[in-house]
């Protein structure tokens, strides 16, 4: 296979929310989790405080927002402009879709480049009854929006749960063809309500491929580093193509390449998710401290398990200390 070369800088994946209008049941329980108080949140300028500060110290290759749900956060178009100022690379977003029709447009003026969006079915009842009282044509209007701006590539992210969509995948696929989106099959993972459907709602990876070649010839891609996705081409019986990512958290980790940094809605820092805690920088934020800030980066990196970021950010610190 040939050699792709590692990503300069971090992948960042800023939460803005941990609120959603959703509560899928593999993510949520009915009633919701205890949320922060709003004044722990991380305002527009602190958030893009910190990203200029990592972009100047680390070096970004791509910058997430998520959430939560981060459509419900008021004003996102403001901070989609302040970091597009920045000039930070790959500026993307993740989001459930609901909320993306009226907004995709701003959005993009804003400087979006693209989004994701959570799509597990194309069975209006299916998808009311997995998100509990999400409606499909909210989020299928999401979809065509984010094509129609131009928010491109659109990936559509489904998490896999065998009995419940297993079944629709080849639909999904095809949709995903049709559109000209990438679509990206998502092992579920055992966190949180995702453990009540273990084991029987569990399908891997391999088995979904299986599946799936009964409709499409499926061929491996380019390998994409620190990408958590693997990559194929899809071609359906009347020789239309595709790309399906399948991440594969569960069967076979990526945690080889991964330059991944998370920052919670509260402003805590996490390089693994498969660690605990996280160190907040938000005090460092609000009182200017950026020598601590960058120290709690390095600490983060440092706590990676053995990916090759690891070993550029000692480097860099043993340079720089
Ligand atoms: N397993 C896999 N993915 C999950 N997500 C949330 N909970 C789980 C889980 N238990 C991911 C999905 C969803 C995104 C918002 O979070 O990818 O699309
Ligand atoms: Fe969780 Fe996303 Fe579903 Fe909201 S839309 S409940 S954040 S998976």
């Amino acid at each position: 296979m040939t050699a792709v070369p590692p990503p300069q800088g971090l992948a960042l994946r800023i939460s803005i929310t941990d609120r959603c209008q959703l509560r899928c049941r593999y993510c949520l329980p009915a009633h919701g989790i205890p949320l922060c108080d709003r004044d722990q949140l991380l305002t527009y300028e602190e958030i893009t405080a910190l990203v200029a500060c990592l972009q100047d110290e680390f070096g970004l290759c791509k910058v997430r927002i998520t959430g939560g749900e981060p459509l419900v956060r008021p004003d996102i178009e403001r901070l989609i402009g302040m970091l597009a100022e920045l000039d930070v690379p790959d500026l993307a977003l993740t989001t459930n879709g609901a909320r993306l029709a009226p907004m995709a447009a701003v959005l993009k003026q804003a400087g979006l480049e693209r989004v994701n969006i959570s799509l597990d079915s194309l069975s209006p009842d299916v998808f009311h009854w997995l998100t509990r009282g999400g409606d499909l044509r909210a989020t299928l209007a999401g979809v065509y929006a984010a094509l129609t701006h131009d928010l491109r590539p659109v990936k559509l992210n489904t998490v896999v749960i065998r009995g419940i969509n297993d079944a629709e995948l080849p639909q999904l696929v095809a949709f995903a063809i049709r559109n000209a989106c990438e679509i990206r099959l998502i092992e579920l993972m055992p966190i949180g309500p995702g453990a009540d459907f273990y084991p029987d709602g569990f399908m891997s990876s391999a088995a979904v491929r299986r599946s799936l070649s009964a409709h499409f010839v499926l061929n491996p891609a380019r390998p994409s580093y620190g990408s958590s996705a693997r990559l194929y081409q899809v071609t359906d019986a009347d020789g239309r193509r595709g790309t399906v990512g399948f991440i594969s958290s569960c069967s076979d980790p990526f945690c080889g390449g991964c330059n991944r940094l998370r920052v919670t809605a509260d402003g805590r820092l996490i390089g693994c998710l498969a660690r605990n805690g996280g160190i907040s920088v938000r005090e460092m934020l609000r009182t200017g401290d950026r020598a601590a800030l960058c120290e709690a980066v390095r600490a983060v990196l440092g706590a990676k398990r053995r990916g090759r970021l690891f070993a550029q950010g000692m480097a860099m610190a043993s340079i720089g200390g």
